[in-house]
């Protein structure tokens, strides 16, 4: 079964899925950092993304490996965030991190985040979750995240949001038949109960919890 959940960044879907992977004891799937990865090896290199994004032997998981090489916490720098936000607008590295994804999530069960899941790479997903909240709140989350100053977050977040939206590849937008839940005044625990509902009703069609 794979549980597709999507959403702009800061509206809580890393914690939400990996708690929900956690409870149902899920794969978890983290596509941005393949995103990210590609993204740091393009830096790294001087070379566009789109020309490394097929070669490169990226593994999300607990930690991040890029050919090998823990990238867990250089993968989320500020100037990697920026670039990972840029390869991803670009078609051939959507097309060849897709392909992974859909490879990696064909068997067992996962809960799957990014921003294209639902609507792209797994479109037949038994649960699909848009989840979101203010553009403000989303910041304040981030800054706190961070330990950084939430006017600049809003500032940098606010033309990420907008590149991701405006692109003409995979636009990010809830799949049809997506659940968008608005988070902006519930919590973490709130959330993860209601994905979790959300599951049970696939699993147990007509039962009662
Ligand atoms: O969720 P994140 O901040 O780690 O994602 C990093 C970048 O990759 C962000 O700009 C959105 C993009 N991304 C994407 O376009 N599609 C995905 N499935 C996941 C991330």
């Amino acid at each position: 079964m794979v549980v597709a959940i999507d959403g702009p960044a800061g509206a809580g879907k890393s914690s939400v899925a990996y708690a929900v992977a956690r409870e149902l004891s899920f794969t978890y799937l983290d596509s941005g950092a393949m995103y990210r990865s590609v993204a740091l090896a393009a830096i790294e290199r001087g070379e566009p993304a789109a020309a490394i994004a097929g070669s490169l032997r990226v593994q999300p998981g607990e930690r991040v490996l890029l050919d090998g090489r823990d990238v867990t916490d250089a993968i989320r720098a500020p100037a990697v965030s920026e670039a990972a936000s840029r390869a991803a607008a670009d078609p051939r590295v959507r097309s060849a991190m897709a392909a992974r994804q859909r490879q990696m999530i064909s068997h067992g069960d996962w809960v799957a985040e990014g921003r294209d899941i639902g609507t792209v790479v797994a479109p037949d997903a038994e649960v699909k979750v848009y989840l979101t909240a203010t553009p403000e709140e989303r910041a304040r989350r981030r800054a706190a995240e961070l330990c950084v100053d939430a006017g600049t977050v809003l500032a940098e977040q606010t033309i990420r949001d907008e590149r991701d939206r405006a692109r003409a590849h995979s636009p990010l937008k809830p799949a049809p038949g997506a659940v968008v839940l608005d988070t902006t005044n519930l919590t973490l625990e709130q959330v993860v109960a209601r994905v979790i509902e959300l599951v049970k009703a696939v699993c147990h069609p007509g039962g009662h919890h």
